[in-house]
């Protein structure tokens, strides 16, 4: 069976670490998507340079205002994204723009919890619902499954492998079980619509996130992830997968 390779895709936070690294390897594939669309919040700020660079080189790389955390920037990207894409829909949504505030209970305030649920909880959820008949289009356009939901999680967010020499950061690992929970809902109820959704772990990689210890490069880390979603098929709908393509416990 031949692996899949979706023929439009949207990244969000694509403007640095895992996601503009997504981005970059799309882009150099052997059968890249014929839309690529990169989600960034400020594309006018030296942080989107970068991003801004790849795109000149990629003609398919298009580079879209999106802010996860402001319902208005996510439904003006949507209008945009289905002007870009006409009747063709989009195949695959990166949930991949996140934060990751620290803190132990002595650190912790109202406000990270509240900022981290609002990014990689909300954002996702939002995104999703305003772009669902763009995916739900791609999957009618598909004899078998192709449009799928992809969630940027993390193994802090597994309550069974909870390790506390990893740090206790109450904010980000409470807002990504959360979103693992989004993952249980969209699998359901988007499966009739023959769309699938699962959480993805990328390793603990070399990012600003991740920090300068991490064993794992974003290149090596991003290989990895795409040659998982490759792969992926609807049993694979709900799971909770990480960058080598193992199951997570909840
Ligand atoms: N690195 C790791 O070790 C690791 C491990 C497990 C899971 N993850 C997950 O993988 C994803 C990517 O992580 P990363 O390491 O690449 O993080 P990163 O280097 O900190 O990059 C985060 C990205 O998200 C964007 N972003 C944040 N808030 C946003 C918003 N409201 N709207 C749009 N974009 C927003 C940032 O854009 P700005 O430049 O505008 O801030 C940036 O592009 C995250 O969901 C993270 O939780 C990472």
């Amino acid at each position: 069976m031949q692996s899949w390779a979706p023929s439009s895709v949207l990244v969000t936070g694509a403007n640095r670490g895992l996601g503009l690294e997504l981005v970059h390897q799309l882009a150099r594939a052997e059968r890249p998507p014929r839309y690529l669309l990169a989600g960034c919040r400020q594309p006018e700020s030296t942080r989107a340079q970068d991003l801004m660079n790849l795109a000149k080189s990629f003609s398919n790389i298009k580079v879209l205002k999106l802010d996860v955390d402001d319902y208005g920037s996510i439904q003006e990207c949507a209008a945009q994204i289905e002007k870009i894409l006409g009747n063709n829909g989009l195949n695959l949504l990166v949930n991949n723009a996140g934060v990751g505030p620290g803190g132990a209970l002595n650190e912790v305030t109202p406000e990270s919890m509240m900022n981290s649920y609002r990014t990689n909880v909300v954002g996702p959820v939002m995104v999703t619902k305003v772009l669902l008949p763009s995916l739900q289009q791609a999957a009618w356009l598909n004899d078998e499954f192709k449009a799928a939901v992809i969630n940027m999680s993390s193994i802090l967010a597994s309550i069974e492998l909870f390790d506390n020499k990893i740090g206790i950061t109450y904010a980000y690992r409470a807002s990504k079980t959360a979103l693992n929970m989004v993952t249980k809902c969209l699998a359901n109820e988007l499966k009739p619509h023959g769309i699938i959704c699962a959480s993805m772990h990328p390793g603990w990689v070399q990012t600003e996130m991740g920090g300068e210890k991490a064993p794992l490069t974003k290149e090596v880390s991003v290989r990895g992830t795409l040659q998982v979603l490759s792969t992926l098929s609807a049993k694979d709908s709900g799971s909770f997968l990480d960058w080598k393509g193992q199951h997570l416990p909840w």
